[in-house]
């Protein structure tokens, strides 16, 4: 257990989303349930996380082609609410409690904070790919992990997965040369990409 900043004792997140539920849709298990919500727990970690990340970026790009990045990112960051909203909706519809605390995230994620500040249109491009190739790869295999177990959670998470790839292609067209390779394809931290983006 965890203090909280209001003073509040927190429970531990990770033990309330793997805590079976007393009961999950029909046809399928109580244990099912709480496996599908546990990787939907992931899902809800993701998105979080990726909305708060494309706000960033909205609010820290400077430079050339300042307003059109600024002005793309924000539709971006309204469907992935809407897609957190979807998975931690379908995790309680499946008896479960959906975590969506910033200490969730925090606590729950496998991956760094984004770790780009004020920076170039260009650049926060280069590491948004990088971000988005994180998100839509671990989407994947949770839709593959989910697809025999509950078709209606892969059914969610395959839609979403469509969206994300075509977010990913807005970003990836400003990163494209006339080769048509991505300048950021050798890259494998968000500061390379960044700066592989601005050096093209
Ligand atoms: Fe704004």
């Amino acid at each position: 257990m965890a203090t909280t900043t209001t003073g509040k004792v927190s429970t531990n997140t990770t033990e309330a989303i793997t805590q079976e539920p007393s009961y999950t849709v029909p046809g399928l298990t109580t244990k099912e349930g709480a496996s599908v919500a546990q990787i939907l727990q992931q899902r809800l970690n993701a998105y979080n996380d990726l909305h708060l990340t494309l706000k960033h970026a909205h609010w820290n790009v400077v430079g050339p082609n300042f307003m059109s990045v600024h002005l793309m990112l924000d539709p971006q960051v309204e469907a992935v609410r809407g897609f957190a909203d979807a998975v931690a909706e379908r995790i309680a519809t499946l008896g479960s409690s959906p975590q969506g605390t910033p200490g969730a995230i925090v606590a729950q994620r496998d991956w760094d904070d984004y770790s780009i500040g004020r920076a170039g249109a260009i650049e926060h491009l280069g590491a948004l790919d990088l971000v988005y190739v994180g998100v839509i790869s671990s989407t994947r295999q949770a839709a593959a992990d989910v697809e025999d177990v509950d078709p209606v959670t892969n059914d969610l998470l395959i839609s979403q997965l469509g969206e994300l790839e075509q977010f990913h292609w807005f970003v990836r067209a400003h990163l494209e040369n006339a080769g048509g390779r991505l300048v950021t394809e050798a890259a494998s931290t968000e500061t390379e990409a960044a700066t592989s983006a601005a050096s093209a």
